[in-house]
């Protein structure tokens, strides 16, 4: 399958990453570039795109692969508690540490500290980080001794980092220090050429009877807006391979969301173009609910889940467009 050969020659392991759409080709191209360099790298990008691919990507191909790469979810722990797992502590810090014990800053020494939410750091820690990035030196929490450790930092995020620092919940001088270098991941929408091979390489990893998509489940897969991007993919593939009866998953196989599309990311079909004559709501809400109709294959019921209102509101609203059609 084109999307699992090793697309970006330079880049080992690569064989696991789907990367056939232009934007995920240059994206790794850039995660080469960067993995020769020692500088802390910033990955953006919505929920489920793939950072932590990214991040694993960067690390296998720099002169750190032989050493550890730590992955911490920032936003997973309370503050006292992402400290110690973070730096560590001294014997007797706080009541029951009974011994000390390394952080995961120094288990991570000669490889990689993947950082993820690093936007729900909390401000006290943020300051501790930096000293780090900026000395290369520790201090475990209730010791006074600072030791050097050897660590790149690699942090991601779905949030808007720059809007979190203009509301101050984020230090400026970290945030410059984060992002040295930057790998933004395309949403999924935004990219159509992955889902296929995408979905393609998730269901022969389910190792089920199924082996490929119906023409009908393709154009489902194509047309959907991918919200939560690669991961809601990865998901709605295991619901199909579950569902699947012979070796195709087929339409009725995928997921309500997507048999039954929830429109709204993408301009709706049939409204106005921007530039054109401007409609009347009445209009646009007519071309909306006969499209959300059509996709849910008429069914009332479903048409009036998406639409968020009764399906007594449904069937007065339609009653009323045909009367004036
Ligand atoms: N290009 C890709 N090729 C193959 N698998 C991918 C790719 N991108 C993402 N995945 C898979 O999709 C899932 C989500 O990826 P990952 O955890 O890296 O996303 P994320 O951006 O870190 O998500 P979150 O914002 O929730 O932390 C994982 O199971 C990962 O293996
Ligand atoms: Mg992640």
């Amino acid at each position: 399958m084109c999307g699992l050969k090793p697309v970006i020659p330079r880049l080992s392991g690569a064989t696991q990453v789907v990367a056939v759409s232009a934007a995920m080709r240059e994206l790794l191209l850039r995660t080469a570039r960067f993995a020769a360099s020692d500088a802390p790298v910033a990955v953006m990008g919505e929920t489920g795109t793939g950072k932590e691919v990214v991040a694993r990507m960067l690390h296998l191909n720099s002169a750190r692969s032989g050493g550890p790469f730590i992955a911490v979810n920032v936003a997973a722990l309370p503050a006292e508690l992402l400290e110690t797992e973070l730096f560590g502590h001294g014997k007797g810090a706080f009541t029951g540490a009974i011994s000390a014990r390394r952080g995961l800053f120094e288990t991570a020494h000669e490889g990689t500290l993947f950082l993820d939410e690093i936007g729900e750091m909390p401000p006290a820690l943020q300051a501790k980080l930096l000293r780090v990035l900026q000395d290369g030196e520790l201090r475990r929490v209730g010791e006074d001794q600072a030791f050097a450790v050897d660590v790149r930092v690699v942090s991601a995020t779905h949030r808007d980092l720059a809007r979190r620092v203009a509301e101050g919940l984020f230090r400026e001088d970290l945030y410059y220090r984060l992002k040295v270098l930057t790998l933004d991941v395309p949403p999924l929408r935004e990219r159509v050429e992955d889902v296929l091979p995408l979905a393609e390489h998730f269901l022969l990893r389910e190792k089920t009877h199924a082996t490929q998509f119906s023409a009908r489940a393709r154009e489902r897969l194509l047309a959907y807006a991918w919200p939560g991007n690669v991961r809601e993919l990865e998901n709605v593939v295991k619901h199909g391979a579950a569902l699947a009866v012979g070796d195709q998953v087929d339409e009725p196989d995928l997921p309500d969301d997507l048999r039954c599309r929830r429109p709204g990311v993408t301009r709706l079909r049939g409204a106005p173009e921007a530039s054109g004559p401007l409609a009347t709501l009445a209009e646009i809400e007519r071309e909306h609910i006969l499209r959300v109709l059509d996709q849910c294959g008429g069914s009332q019921s479903e048409a009036a889940r998406v639409l968020g209102i009764a399906r007594n509101t449904l069937w007065r609203k339609l009653r009323s467009i045909r009367l004036s059609a």
